[in-house]
């Protein structure tokens, strides 16, 4: 989830650190840990 964020893939672009710093991305990691959106394994 954080390398698709920072560096992107296909059609996504990645998602800069000043557009969304590390503690909101992981806050948003967080989150969607929580609603069950990503795998626990490789968040
Ligand atoms: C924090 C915000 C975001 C997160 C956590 C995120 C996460 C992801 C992840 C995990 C994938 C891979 C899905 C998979 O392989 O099954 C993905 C793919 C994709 N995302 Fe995002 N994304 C975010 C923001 C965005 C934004 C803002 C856009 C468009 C403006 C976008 C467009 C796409 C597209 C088009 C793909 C498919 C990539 C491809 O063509 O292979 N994403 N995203």
């Amino acid at each position: 989830m954080r390398t698709q964020i920072r560096e992107g893939s296909g059609r996504m672009r990645p998602i800069s650190v000043e557009r969304l710093p590390d503690a909101d991305m992981e806050n948003v990691v967080a989150w969607l840990t929580t609603i069950g959106a990503v795998d626990m394994a490789h968040p």
